[in-house]
């Protein structure tokens, strides 16, 4: 732990990919890889769900993907306090790509209570989170301001705490749930998914060392990229 109680991080590698049907192929394989991995060496997959855009189209590769789904277990980075089945949250946008489609135990689904408000939703989350261990996948997006889940720039980090109430957020809506950036770190492995040209901004500021959320996540991370949002990086080798 750094001493702005940021995670260290371990290895962080970065992967372009041509193009968002490319990088969601990809990010699919290695989500299920990453399943029979963890079902093989401890009977459960721990998968922590990110919020946006972004991820949909790999959620929605995994609508049709064969698995074992009875043992994975799905938690959510971040949540948007709007009322339950709202097709503004992202656990309703999530069960539209993906969970409605596959026979899933409804008890693994760990959605976040944010119907009941910011404070009360985190206190829930964060007791339902207690000694639940690393997570064995980590799925993360990138806003164009270098946010993380409901992480947010100039906001403290909060050592200690797994989730946090976030209020006044600058993307709407104001009231939010998120993991805090140490709980998002402990995991096996951290997937970050970034596309589009609106992200450049973000990717070369965390790239130049920039005080952003998405740096204060730890841990084994690996960055994949569209050729659209790398654009401006053509430093980062690795590109497919
Ligand atoms: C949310 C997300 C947020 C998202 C980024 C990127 O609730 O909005 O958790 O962190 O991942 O804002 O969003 P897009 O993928 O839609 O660009």
């Amino acid at each position: 732990m750094k001493s702005d109680g940021a995670p260290v991080t371990a290895a962080l590698r970065w992967q372009v990919f041509p193009d968002r049907g490319a990088l969601a192929a990809h990010a699919a394989e290695l989500i299920l890889a990453s399943a029979r991995e963890a079902i093989a060496a401890h009977g459960q997959f721990r998968l922590v769900l990110a919020g946006g855009r972004t991820p949909l189209a790999v959620y929605a590769r995994l609508a049709s993907a064969h698995a074992e789904w009875p043992h994975w277990h799905w938690y959510f980075g971040d949540e948007r306090c709007l009322p339950a089945g709202d097709a503004g949250r992202n656990d309703s946008a999530i069960r539209h790509a993906w969970l409605d489609h596959i026979a899933v135990p409804p008890a693994n689904i760990h959605a976040i209570p944010a119907e009941l408000g910011a404070q009360a939703a985190a206190r829930q989350y964060a007791a339902l989170l207690a000694g639940l261990g690393e997570f064995d996948l980590v799925l993360l997006g990138l806003g164009e301001d270098g946010h993380t889940a409901s992480l947010f720039p100039g906001r403290p980090l909060v050592a200690g705490a797994d989730v946090l109430a976030v209020h006044a957020a600058p993307k709407p809506p104001s009231e939010r749930v998120t993991m805090s950036a140490a709980r998002l770190s402990r995991a096996r492995q951290v997937l970050f998914l970034v596309t589009g040209a609106d992200k450049r901004a973000a990717v070369t500021a965390w790239r130049a060392g920039a005080d952003i959320p998405a740096r204060a996540i730890g841990g084994n991370v690996q960055v994949l990229l569209d050729a659209e949002a790398a654009a401006e990086e053509p430093s980062i080798t690795g590109s497919r």
